[in-house]
């Protein structure tokens, strides 16, 4: 069975990972022109966000 992880990466997307590889990036700064993806804005947006991991089980 693969291992699904969500890192809430710090100051950027959620990043859905799938045995420890990127599946995609989903953006929780809602500046993304690609929603529900990121499209990179997070970088100048200001979004500010910590580090949190989660696994899917
Ligand atoms: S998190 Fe990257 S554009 Fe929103």
């Amino acid at each position: 069975m693969a291992k699904i992880e969500l890192e809430f990466s710090k100051n950027g997307p959620i990043l859905v990972k799938r045995d420890g590889k990127v599946e995609m990036a989903l953006c929780r700064c809602g500046h993304s022109t690609k929603k529900p993806m990121c499209s990179g804005a997070h970088a100048t947006s200001g979004f500010i966000a910590e580090l949190t991991k989660m696994e899917l089980k």
